[in-house]
C-alpha cells in the first residue's frame, strides 16, 4: 500500500490512520488544502469539516460500531440497492441478466453493489465448492486465469482427515484471495439423503457429523486467508428435480437430527461468514423465507453472525416467475435473509415500495444492510488488497493430489492384488474414462483447471507400461466420442447435464489377445451429473449393458489365464456394485479427484500411499433398499411438487442397521496395505458427568505403514422414543503410524451428543440409562465395545417449536 504523509499539525491524527488501517491512503494535508481521503480508489474531499473522522471512518473502532453508523449515513434507495446482487453476468453460455454488472473478476457468480459516495466497495462472490470457478481466459488479455480442481465434496470426506481438509481449504482460499474474490460460495453439506441426487458428488456424507466435521475445517481453512464462505444450501436441498420449487414435508426431529446438525457443527466450530439458504420449501414455506430457520435457530439457537444470502434466484418459483420478478422479498428480508441474489430489478421495487408502505420496518432494512456492510468492512476488498492474479497453482496441485489419494477407498483386494507394482509387464486400462478422467462435477460447482490428468496418464508418470496398442484403440474413439458430447453440452449451456460416454464395443477374441499380452487388467467405470438433474437408476446408478459386458468379457479373458481385475471407480456418487463385485480382484473407489486424479489413483495404486479412506455413505446392494426410494422426488410422479421425508431420521446406516438391510458396502468401510488393532478402549467414567471421553488404542499390525480412521458410535436407550441403532458421535485419524508402531486416540461425547431431538418436549434430551460405545473401522466392523450410564434424564436444550407441518404424515419407525 502506498502511503504519503505530510507532516502538518495533524499529522498525529493522520499517523493513527496508518497505523491503523494500511489501507487508507492518506494524502497531503495541510491549513489551505482541505484533508484529502482515499479509501478503495475514492477519493474524498474534506469529509468532516472539523477535520474529524466519521465513526465507520475510524478502522480502530470495531467492525460492528462502524457498519452501525454507516447505515445511518445510507438513504432509503442505497439501502435497497445494497440488499440485492449486482445481477446475474453471463457465462458459458448463461445469458446476462439485462443491467447486470459483470465486477472485477470475470466468471464470478456475483456481488454487491458499491456505494461509492461512502466508500463502499463491491464485493465480489464466486463458486466453490470444488475450487474457484472463475473464467479461465478474459477478453483482450492474454494471460490465463486457471483454478485448481481439488477433489468434489465426496471425495474429501472420504479422508476422514479434518487437518487435511484444512490444507486444502487453505490451499483453496489463496487462490480465492490471488484472484480478487471476496467470498467463496463453498462449502455445500447437504446430507445425501439418496443416491440419486445429482449434486450428491458436491456433498459430503449421508451423515451430519461427518458432514460437520469436514465442512468446518473447510471453512477454517478457506478463511484463514481472510475471505469468507458461504455455507450451502441451508436447508434440505436434496434433489435437483424442480429444486426452485420442491416443497419437501419433514418432521421438526429429522430436520433438526439430520439436515440442520452439519450446519450446526460448522457455523458454532468455524464462524462462516456467510450461509446460502437453499431453494426448496420446507412444510410450505421457502427456506429463504423462513423465520425459524433463519432468525430463531441460526442466529438465537446457534449464534450466527455473518448474512444470509438466497441461493441464486431462490423463492422464485421458476423461470416465469423470475421474469414476473415475484418472489417475495418482504418474507424472505423479514425472515433473515440478508441478501438477495444474484439480484433483479423488480426486487428493488419492491423493496422500495414496502419500505414506503411500512410491509418493510425500518428495523429490518437497517438490521440487513448492517450485517451486509460489517461483511464487506471485513473483505479484503475494503483493504484495497493488491491480488496478484498468481496463486499457488503449483503448490495446490500437490495439495489437490494428496487430498485425493488419501480419499480414495480400497473396496476390495483379493490376494493383495494391490499395491501392483510389477512395472515390467503391460497394463491394459480398459473403459473409456481411462482415458478421459472426470475431475468433477458440472454446473457450478465445475472448475476451470488447466488440465485433468487421466488414469493412463497418471499410471505412465508413475514408470508403468501400458498396453500401447489398446490405448491405440481406445484414444480416436474416446476423442469421438467426448467431442460429440461436448458439442451437445455447449448447445444446451451452463446447466446441461452430462452424460456417458458409450464403451468402446471390443470383439471377444481382441480382449482375449489383449489378455494373453497384458499382466493385469484395468476396467475404469465413470459417471458424471451436475446441478439441475438427478440421476436415473437405469444406466447411471445401475450399470449400462456395455459396461456389464465389458466388465464380464475382460474378467473372464484375464482370468482365464490366470491375471487379475482391477476396476477403478471414477463417479461422483454411489452406483450398484453387488452384481458385478465378484468379477474384479480388487476395485479402487477414487471418486471424482480433481485434476491431479490419475496421478492420485496411480498413487494408491502402487502403493506409494497407502488407502486409508472410507465411506461416507452406505453403497446398497439394490436401489430399491434405499430408504428413501419410495419417496424420491415426490408427487406427482410426472413433475413433483411436493415431496414427504417419510423415512423421518431413518438415513442412510442409521437405516440400514437398525431394520437389519444388508448393503454391499456399508458406512464407513473402507480398506488398507496393512491391519490395525485396536486395544485398551477406556472411558473416562463409567457414569457421564458434563463430557465422556472415548480412548482407543490403535496399532498398525501389517507390514507397511498406513493411517486408519476410528469411528465411534453411540446406542442410546430408547424408553421415550425410537433411535437408530447406533449413530456416528466421534471420529478421528491417527497419523501415518509404522509397522508396529501405535497411537491412542481420545475422542470426546458432550451432552448433546447424547441426545435425541424430542418434539413433544421441543428439547434434546438425554435419556437416562445405559449408554454402548461402539468403536468400529466401519459402521457394521465394530472392534470394541463399553458401557456408561447416565444416572437422570438431562435436558440439554429447550428450544422454540420450528417447521410446523404443513401435512399429516407417518414417519418410518423400526
Ligand atoms: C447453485 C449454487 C451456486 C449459485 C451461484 C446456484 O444455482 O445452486 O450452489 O452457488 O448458483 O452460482
Amino acid at each position: 500500500m502506498k502511503l504519503t504523509i505530510k507532516k502538518t499539525a495533524r499529522t498525529s491524527l493522520l499517523t493513527v490512520l496508518v497505523i491503523s488501517n494500511l489501507s487508507w491512503n492518506t494524502i497531503p494535508d495541510d491549513e489551505t488544502n482541505p484533508r484529502l481521503l482515499t479509501i478503495n480508489g475514492f477519493t474524498f474531499k474534506d469529509l468532516n469539516k472539523n477535520g474529524k473522522l466519521d465513526i465507520y471512518e475510524d478502522t480502530r473502532l470495531s467492525i460492528k460500531e462502524r457498519a452501525h453508523d454507516l447505515v445511518t449515513k445510507m438513504t432509503d434507495d442505497e439501502k435497497a440497492t445494497f440488499l440485492m446482487g449486482t445481477g446475474m453476468p453471463g457465462f458459458d453460455g448463461i445469458k446476462p441478466v439485462v443491467g447486470a454488472i459483470e465486477g472485477r473478476v470475470p466468471g464470478a457468480a456475483g456481488g454487491t453493489y458499491e456505494i461509492k459516495r461512502l466508500g463502499i466497495p463491491a464485493i465480489i462472490v464466486a463458486d466453490g465448492p470444488a475450487g474457484l470457478r472463475i473464467k479461465p481466459i478474459r477478453d483482450n488479455d492474454s494471460k490465463t486465469y486457471y483454478c485448481t480442481a481439488f477433489p468434489v465434496g465426496t471425495a474429501l470426506a472420504s479422508t476422514w482427515n479434518e487437518a487435511l481438509i484444512e490444507k486444502v481449504g487453505k490451499a483453496m482460499g489463496n487462490e480465492v484471495k490471488e484472484y480478487g474474490v471476496d467470498v467463496l460460495l463453498a462449502p455445500a453439506l447437504n446430507i445425501h439423503r439418496n443416491p440419486l441426487c445429482g449434486r450428491n458428488f458436491e456433498y459430503y456424507s449421508e451423515d451430519p457429523l461427518v458432514s460437520g466435521k469436514i465442512a468446518s475445517a473447510m471453512v477454517k481453512g478457506i478463511q484463514s486467508n481472510g475471505v469468507g464462505t458461504s455455507i450451502k444450501h441451508f436447508a434440505a436441498n436434496n434433489q435437483e428435480t424442480n429444486r426452485l420449487s420442491i416443497n419437501e414435508h419433514i418432521s421438526e426431529r429429522a430436520m433438526r437430527e439430520i439436515y440442520l446438525k452439519g450446519f450446526e457443527i460448522t457455523v458454532k466450530e468455524s464462524n462462516p461468514w456467510t450461509v446460502m439458504s437453499s431453494y426448496n420449501l420446507i412444510n410450505g414455506t421457502y427456506t429463504s423465507a423462513r423465520k425459524d430457520l433463519l432468525t430463531e435457530i441460526l442466529r438465537n439457537e446457534w449464534g450466527f453472525k455473518g448474512i444470509v444470502m438466497t441461493d441464486w434466484f431462490g423463492g422464485f418459483a421458476g423461470a416465469q416467475s423470475i421474469m414476473a420478478g415475484s418472489s417475495n422479498v418482504t418474507q424472505q428480508l423479514n425472515a433473515g435473509n440478508d441478501l438477495l441474489m444474484p439480484g433483479i430489478a423488480a426486487q428493488k421495487k419492491a423493496i422500495v415500495e414496502n419500505m414506503q408502505n411500512k410491509e418493510l420496518s425500518k428495523e429490518v432494512i437497517d438490521t440487513n444492510v448492517e450485517r451486509i456492510l460489517e461483511l464487506v468492512l471485513k473483505s479484503p476488498v475494503m483493504e484495497n488488497y493488491k491480488y496478484s492474479d498468481h496463486p499457488n497453482l503449483k503448490e495446490n496441485a500437490q495439495v489437490t493430489r494428496q487430498a485425493a489419494s488419501e480419499g480414495i477407498i480400497l473396496l476390495k483386494n483379493e490376494k493383495n492384488v494391490l499395491p501392483y507394482t510389477n512395472k515390467k509387464g503391460k497394463v491394459a486400462a480398459f473403459g473409456v474414462t481411462s482415458y478421459d478422467f472426470i475431475s468433477g462435477g458440472t454446473g457450478s460447482g465445475d472448475v476451470n483447471e488447466a488440465y485433468t490428468i487421466s488414469l493412463i496418464d497418471g499410471l505412465k508418470n508413475a514408470g508403468f507400461s501400458l498396453d500401447e496398442e489398446l490405448k491405440n484403440t481406445y484414444t480416436p474413439f474416446v476423442a469421438k466420442v467426448k467431442n460429440i458430447e461436448m458439442e451437445n453440452r455447449k448447445k444446451e449451456g451452463f446447466l446441461a447435464l452430462p452424460k456417458r460416454l458409450p464403451e468402446l464395443k471390443l470383439e471377444k477374441n481382441a480382449i482375449e489377445k489383449t489378455a494373453s499380452e497384458a499382466e493385469l487388467a484395468i476396467i475404469t467405470i465413470g459417471r458424471n451429473s451436475g446441478e439441475g438433474g438427478d440421476r436415473s437408476i437405469d444406466n447411471d446408478f445401475n450399470l449400462a449393458a456395455d459396461e456389464v459386458e465389458l466388465i464380464n468379457h475382460v474378467s473372464e479373458a484375464f482370468h482365464a489365464k490366470g491375471k487379475k481385475v482391477v476396476v477403478i471407480m471414477n463417479v461422483g456418487g454411489v452406483i450398484e456394485t453387488a452384481s458385478w463385485k465378484d468379477k474384479a480382484d480388487a476395485i479402487l473407489l477414487s471418486w471424482q479427484p480433481g485434476q491431479e486424479g490419475g496421478n492420485s489413483v496411480a498413487d494408491v495404486f502402487s502403493g506409494k500411499v497407502n488407502p486409508s479412506g472410507k465411506l461416507t455413505m452406505t453403497f446398497p446392494i439394490k436401489y430399491e433398499d434405499t430408504p428413501s426410494a419410495k419417496n424420491w422426488l415426490g408427487t406427482p410422479a410426472n413433475d413433483p411438487t411436493s415431496v414427504t421425508y417419510a423415512e423421518g431420521v431413518y438415513v442412510g446406516y442409521r437405516y440400514y442397521n437398525t431394520f437389519n438391510v444388508k448393503p454391499s458396502y456399508e458406512f464407513g468401510f473402507g480398506g488398507s496395505y496393512t491391519n490395525f488393532d485396536y486395544t485398551n478402549v477406556k472411558l473416562s467414567s463409567p457414569v457421564f458427568n458434563s463430557k465422556m471421553t472415548v480412548s482407543v488404542t490403535v496399532k498398525n499390525t501389517g507390514k507397511v505403514s498406513g493411517k486408519e480412521v476410528v469411528e465411534v458410535y453411540l446406542s442410546a436407550p430408547t424408553k421415550s422414543i425410537d433411535k437408530p441403532k447406533e449413530e456416528l458421535k466421534a471420529f478421528g485419524k491417527t497419523k501415518e503410524l509404522k509397522p508396529g508402531e501405535s497411537e491412542t486416540l481420545q475422542l470426546t461425547l458432550s451432552p448433546k451428543d447424547l441426545a435425541s431431538f424430542l418434539e413433544n418436549r421441543n428439547a434434546w434430551i438425554a435419556e437416562a440409562g445405559t449408554y454402548k460405545i461402539l468403536v468400529g473401522t466401519s459402521s457394521l466392523n465394530i472392534k470394541k465395545t463399553a458401557e456408561f450410564s447416565v444416572p437422570k434424564e438431562i435436558t440439554v436444550e429447550k428450544v422454540k417449536k420450528a417447521f410446523e407441518l404443513d401435512s399429516k404424515f407417518t414417519e418410518l419407525k423400526p
